[in-house]
């Protein structure tokens, strides 16, 4: 690195910081207005690594336990569904040491945060694949459904192999075949009715879509169930998201002005 982008790095680096001082000690309650279904695209976790000299699979780690604080914190905070994009299908490209870490740390999580999950009285739901998993994630990730299935608490749902582009696809194929066997009158197919052929059948839309690291996609994520989310892109590196920055990514939420594609009365 040459001074000047020393300079340059280091003064981003502060102004990231001060700003993330001043947001903490702007919020420290909750808002009044709150979503009921939270979507977060876990990225950073390969940037926040490589920035510290440490290898990739170190950011998966440290973004594991950030994962462990903001499910928590949605927990305290009583909302209803958090839906986090852990493995796309695309993800599978990845250098196979990376899938291997990331399959690994799936398997690792399923097996420390169970008795949690459970005693908190959160339903996990894998949404994806499940049957494109290897065969002991597929086993782990079945029996936490089953264990937690009866659950009424935070709705935990585990995006592991998943795909919107696919889950759509998926939805038209199972009403396709119903109506050609003459199960469904096509024209009474409406947008519930196709709702409850996707993973997330029963789940309210996603209010608030977060990804961070500063990317501003949505990768295939959730694109149906995001349709009127409100989206944040937050700068913050996975590893980095404390419950304080959430808080304050809800506060930005509560700020926004949701019309729906009507207008204010
Ligand atoms: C994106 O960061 C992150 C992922 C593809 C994986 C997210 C997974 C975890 C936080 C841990 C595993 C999850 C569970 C449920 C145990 P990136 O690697 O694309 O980061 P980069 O864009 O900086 O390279």
């Amino acid at each position: 690195m040459s001074f000047l982008e020393n300079i340059r790095d280091f003064a981003g680096k502060a102004a990231t910081a001060l700003l993330r001082n001043r947001r903490a000690s702007a919020h420290t309650g909750l808002p009044e207005v709150m979503p009921r279904h939270v979507a977060i695209v876990m990225d950073g976790n390969g940037r926040w690594a490589k920035s510290r000299n440490m290898p990739r699979s170190a950011g998966h780690s440290v973004g594991v336990e950030t994962l462990r604080d903001i499910i928590r914190a949605c927990d305290d905070w009583g909302i209803e569904a958090l839906s986090i994009y852990a493995f796309s299908t695309e993800n599978w490209q990845r250098p196979k040491a990376e899938v291997d870490t990331l399959m690994g740390l799936l398997l690792q999580y399923f097996m420390s945060e169970i008795d949690e999950l459970d005693e908190k009285n959160v339903r996990i739901l894998i949404i994806g694949d499940v049957e494109g998993l290897p065969a002991p994630q597929r086993e782990a990730v079945k029996k936490a459904m089953d264990r937690t299935g009866g659950n009424t608490g935070l709705k935990l749902n585990i995006a592991l192999n998943y795909g919107g582009r696919q889950e759509l696809v998926n939805a038209a194929k199972k009403l396709m075949k119903m109506a050609v066997e003459g199960e469904i009158a096509p024209e009474r197919l409406d947008e519930g009715m196709f709702s409850d052929y996707l993973y997330t059948r029963g789940l309210p839309d996603v209010d608030l879509f977060i990804r961070t690291s500063g990317e501003m996609r949505t990768s295939n994520f959730l694109p149906w169930q995001t349709a009127y989310a409100e989206m944040v892109f937050n700068p913050v590196m996975w590893p980095d998201y404390t419950r304080q920055v959430f808080l304050d990514d809800l506060w930005v939420y509560a700020s926004r002005d949701r019309r729906f594609g009507k207008v204010k009365s």
